[in-house]
């Protein structure tokens, strides 16, 4: 090994930034070795002190004072893990500004401040590395950025999010309610106390927004990707959806619709039980892509924790290292793309989108219901492909459940907006797009 040194400051001790702590120490040797310069943790800045000792620190590499990262002209790499936007995203700015490579796992800062990040280190010629920010310890970001980057994307279907996508397993398995599967993934660790971001789909448009900046060099507003979430998924649909052949998954879609129209969108979806994704169990994350060349690609894995994230994070931390090594940070652009300022990416309008609809209505189960719903879906150019009308009750509304052929969402608005007004739908209609 040379007698070259490569310095890494870490910002935050935290779930992700205590793993990376201790994969350097614990796997120095090892690290620098393949490296072939010794990767050396420097400093670590977080405003817990007690979670130095955690990660195995020695007191004199600990601080809490960020400018003694950001400030040192020894360090290198800097490795920003507190997470939010402010203050990380003022830190990564001022160390991209003192000239250092940054790897980062904070989507929600990418996902709305990346271009600026990007710009900034494009300016600066140095190198941003975002493994960890989506996927976890999948190595997605540089599929999409690097082994993929031949191809032109057609679709990436991703589950990106493992709160939701255990909520739904477990859903599907035991026929349990929402609220109460919820109650079990906090209570397992898969679910934060204020589960909101998650179960409501945010993260996952988070992520995606870093998905279509990488597919496409441009970065979409957060605001523009329709973002639904799974708390209104019930143990009926699952089984209903099941009964076509289907499961139910929170999707992060990103398709070009041709003519340069890109649509990027966040929902629950009906996935084949015969697709790739409709294997994708518990906390794992997934991400489907279809390349022109490549054809199919499934990247599978554990999207979040401790180890899996500080894998991604320390993969980012040896690549940038390279570069700092070679003489030549900032080799590769963080998208990859060479294009420069690739501005907002405007994305095709969700009522322009088709696809496969299934529908839940809740009916007064007496004659002539089905004919009525028929009449307006086929007055909106809707098709039904297959219909289950449950048995009659003794009392009360029954649920009718129609699978369509493909259709247009503003059309499918309307005609639902039509049905729910009838005075023999009781409740309003469940609708779930087929991915
Ligand atoms: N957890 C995962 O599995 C995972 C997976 C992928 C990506 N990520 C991303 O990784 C980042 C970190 O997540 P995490 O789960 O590790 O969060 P975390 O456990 O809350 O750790 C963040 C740490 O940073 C500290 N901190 C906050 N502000 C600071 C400041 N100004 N200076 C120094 N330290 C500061 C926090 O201290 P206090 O607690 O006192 O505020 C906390 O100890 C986030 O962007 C997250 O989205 C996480």
């Amino acid at each position: 090994m040379s007698s070259q040194k490569v310095n890494v400051g870490l910002l935050g001790l935290g779930t992700v930034g205590g793993g990376v702590a201790q994969l350097l120490l614990q796997e120095k040797q090892r690290l620098s070795d393949y490296l072939g310069a010794e990767l050396v943790l420097a400093k670590a800045v977080d405003l817990r002190p007690e979670l130095a000792a955690e990660a195995g620190l020695a007191p004199d590499l600990f601080s809490s004072d960020a400018s003694e990262i950001l400030a040192d002209p020894e360090i290198d790499i800097v490795v920003e893990m507190i997470g939010g936007l402010d203050p990380a995203r003022g830190f990564i700015l001022e160390a991209i500004s003192q000239g250092k490579q940054v790897a980062t796992a904070n989507k929600a800062l990418l996902a709305s401040h990346g271009a600026e990040v990007f710009e900034a280190a494009r300016r600066q010629k140095v190198g941003v590395a975002f493994e960890a920010s989506v996927g976890g310890g999948i190595p997605l970001v540089r599929s999409l950025r690097d082994s993929l980057a031949a191809n032109q994307i057609n679709s990436c279907l991703g589950i990106l999010n493992g709160t939701c996508n255990f909520i739904l397993s477990r859903m599907t398995a035991q026929g349990e309610p929402f609220a109460q599967v919820l109650a079990q993934a906090q209570a397992k660790g898969y679910a934060e106390a204020d589960p909101y971001m998650d179960v409501e789909g945010y993260d996952t448009a988070h992520k995606l927004a870093i998905v279509a900046a990488l597919v496409t060099g441009s970065q979409p507003k957060l605001e523009d990707i329709p973002t639904e979430g799974i708390s209104q998924i019930t143990p009926l649909d699952i089984q209903l959806a099941g009964e076509f052949g289907f499961r139910v998954k929170l999707l992060a879609i990103l398709n070009n619709a041709g003519n340069g129209a890109v649509e990027a969108r966040v929902h629950p979806a009906l996935v084949a039980e015969d697709h790739l994704l409709a294997s994708v169990q518990g906390p794992f994350n997934a991400l489907h892509i279809d390349g022109d060349w490549v054809g199919q690609v499934l990247l599978h894995g554990r999207g979040a924790g401790r180890e899996p994230t500080a894998s991604a994070m320390v993969g980012d931390v040896l690549d940038l290292a390279r570069d700092v090594i070679t003489g030549c940070p900032g080799r590769v652009p963080p998208l990859g793309t060479a294009r420069q300022g690739g501005g907002v990416l405007e994305l095709a309008p969700l009522a322009n989108a088709m696809c496969r609809y299934y529908f839940r209505f809740t009916a007064q189960d007496r004659p002539g219901v089905l004919a009525r719903i028929s009449r307006v879906l086929g007055d909106n150019d809707i098709s039904i492909q297959a219909v289950i009308q449950k048995g009659r009750r003794d009392i009360g509304p029954v649920p009718i459940v129609m699978l369509t052929h493909r259709a247009q969402e503003a059309a499918v608005k309307r005609a639902l907006n039509e049905i729910d007004s009838l005075e023999m739908i009781a409740e309003p209609t469940m609708l779930i797009r087929v991915a």
